[in-house]
């Protein structure tokens, strides 16, 4: 049962953990062709830094769209879900969160929120602020990783309901095999009739799509390049960080961003800790991250696959993002 103002973090992910994954991530990534690495390892207290900076540049209009498409529909939402526990995955900093907890508030049903994030200095800096601004919401933090560890987030309370929020495009950051498995597993935890609350980013201008992940004062770029200052300090590596250009194009054919480091020289790089030495050439890229945007059809096409049904949906007046309220069916 609930605890008002009680606080639990778990830790899914321990060191030996997250350790054992980046180094097979990071083994298999170095040695296909092309080289790539999962965006989950951007996220260390630095690049969790670099991306809240994010939130704030001009170009990156994701962020402030979905807050104001938030805004809009936070009392609609919370009086169709009367939800109880508002979880989310990939909570950061829980900002935009705020507008959702204090719709819920107003509609006299939220007793706990469950942020789970695989950053945990994010995550702790995340709860310490929601304790001091909501001291009589129940807050359980999960430290884990959203494409694993679904299974041990808490359960709904006898006779209550969970809404599940992942906002942000977050979703966008899966290729499409893994985004439909992710979506599975969320439906296999879920009882008919709980709630998951999508933000997508829509596939819109490239123009406007573009400088929003390559943006004129470089927060971006920098970004990009923090997962090589992970690997330097978690595997013992000698990347020379300032020698990778940042590189953010528009793939049209598969809807979506890519964001790649492309190596400026020659290089041999070693990464003591798995005993690895990898060559790259002037010119190679190393692909980091995709972020896809979607049309309203195609989400519903991928919620429905999964086995959500679309109840509502919000787009802002440039269709630039949307945010989508799926039932499980
Ligand atoms: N939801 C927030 C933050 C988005 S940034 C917003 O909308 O602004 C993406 C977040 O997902 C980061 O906090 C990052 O640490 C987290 N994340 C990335 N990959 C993850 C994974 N595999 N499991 C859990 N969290 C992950
Ligand atoms: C977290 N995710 C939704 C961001 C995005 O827009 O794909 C990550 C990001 N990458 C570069 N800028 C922001």
């Amino acid at each position: 049962m609930s605890t008002p103002g009680a606080i639990q973090l778990d830790v899914h992910l321990s060191d030996t953990d997250a350790d054992t994954a980046l180094r097979s991530d990071v083994r298999r990534g170095l040695a296909a062709s092309p080289k790539e690495l999962p965006p989950k390892w951007f996220y260390d207290a630095r690049g969790s830094e670099l991306f809240e900076r994010i939130t704030e540049l001009p170009e990156y209009y994701p962020f402030r769209t979905e807050r104001a498409l938030l805004t809009d529909s936070v009392d609609d939402i919370a009086r169709s879900s009367g939800a109880d526990t508002v979880v989310e995955l990939g909570s950061g900093s829980s900002t935009k969160t705020r507008l959702l907890l204090d719709a819920f508030t107003r509609a006299g049903t939220l007793r706990r929120y469950v942020p789970q994030d695989v950053s945990e200095s994010a995550l702790r800096g995340a709860i310490d602020e929601l304790h001091r601004d909501y001291p009589q919401l129940e807050l359980h933090g999960v430290v884990g990783d959203f494409t694993r560890d679904l299974d041990r987030l808490p359960g709904a309370d006898p006779g209550g309901k969970r809404m599940i929020a992942f906002l942000g495009g977050t979703i966008g950051n899966l290729m499409p095999g893994p985004r439909h498995d992710f979506l599975v597993h969320v439906r296999s935890v879920l009882q008919p009739g709980e709630q998951l609350l999508l933000g997508t980013g829509l596939a819109t201008d490239p123009a406007v799509m573009v400088p929003a992940y390559d943006d004129a004062a470089g927060v971006t770029a920098e970004f990009n390049r923090n997962v090589l200052h992970v690997l330097n300090r978690e595997l013992d590596a000698t990347f020379d960080v300032d020698a990778f250009d940042h590189v953010a194009v528009w793939d049209a054919e598969n809807s979506w961003i890519e964001m790649r480091l492309r190596a400026t020289r020659d290089m041999r790089v070693r990464i003591a800790d798995l005993n690895l030495d990898v060559a790259f050439a002037a010119g190679e890229e190393l692909a980091t991250e995709i972020s896809a945007k979607f049309t309203p059809a195609t989400v519903d096409a991928f919620a429905a696959a999964a086995g959500f049904a679309t109840t509502r949906r919000w787009v802002d007046p440039d269709a630039r993002f949307a945010l989508t309220l799926l039932t499980a069916a």
